[in-house]
């Protein structure tokens, strides 16, 4: 269709019309595909990507002695920005000749601090009665499982402990 002057105004291929229908279409799916991906991208990537480990110095080795579990506190340092966030933490540290092994402070049970009885060698809940040896193992009470062991590595004279890193 033409108007007086001669300029076509109306579709007068179908096929262009098809085509530019098609178009917007598809750019429309596009632009679609790229929002919610991005906005899907960021509500999922956190639980995607799992958390950071880091090591943490527990210090020098010569702290902890042969064959008696140790408790020792620990700095945790988180920078956000110009923040920077300390959170300490305890662990139980056992010397075995040259092995360390290093325990989470929580009861296996439901998470209560627990003690060292150096007298009766082992590690006792106040919570509700669990028992562990001086290996992690269960031996008495509730827990439903050995006290939970953390990884180590020695490095420079010093102990340091693989923690998640603080959120
Ligand atoms: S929390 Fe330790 S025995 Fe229950």
């Amino acid at each position: 269709m033409k108007d007086p002057k001669g300029i076509s105004s109306g579709p007068e291929n179908p096929q262009r019309r098809t085509f530019l229908i098609a178009l917007i279409a598809g750019m429309g799916g596009f632009i679609g595909f790229i929002l919610g991906g991005s906005g899907l991208y960021y509500f999922l990537s956190p639980a995607l990507r799992g958390k950071k480990k880091e090591w943490v110095d527990l210090g020098p080795l010569h702290n902890f002695k042969e064959g008696q579990p140790v408790k020792a506190d620990y700095l945790q340092r988180k920078r956000d920005g110009w923040e920077v966030i300390d959170s300490s933490g305890v662990v139980w540290v056992l010397k075995e000749k040259e092995n360390y092994v290093v325990f989470d402070s929580h009861c296996s049970h439901l998470g209560c601090p627990y003690n060292w009885d150096s007298a009766k060698e082992q590690f006792v809940c106040p919570c509700h009665g669990g028992i562990f040896g001086k290996d992690g193992r269960v031996v008495a009470g509730p827990p439903p499982r050995p006290l939970d062991r953390i990884p180590v590595k020695t490095e420079n004279g010093s102990l340091f402990i693989m923690l998640e890193e603080k959120a």
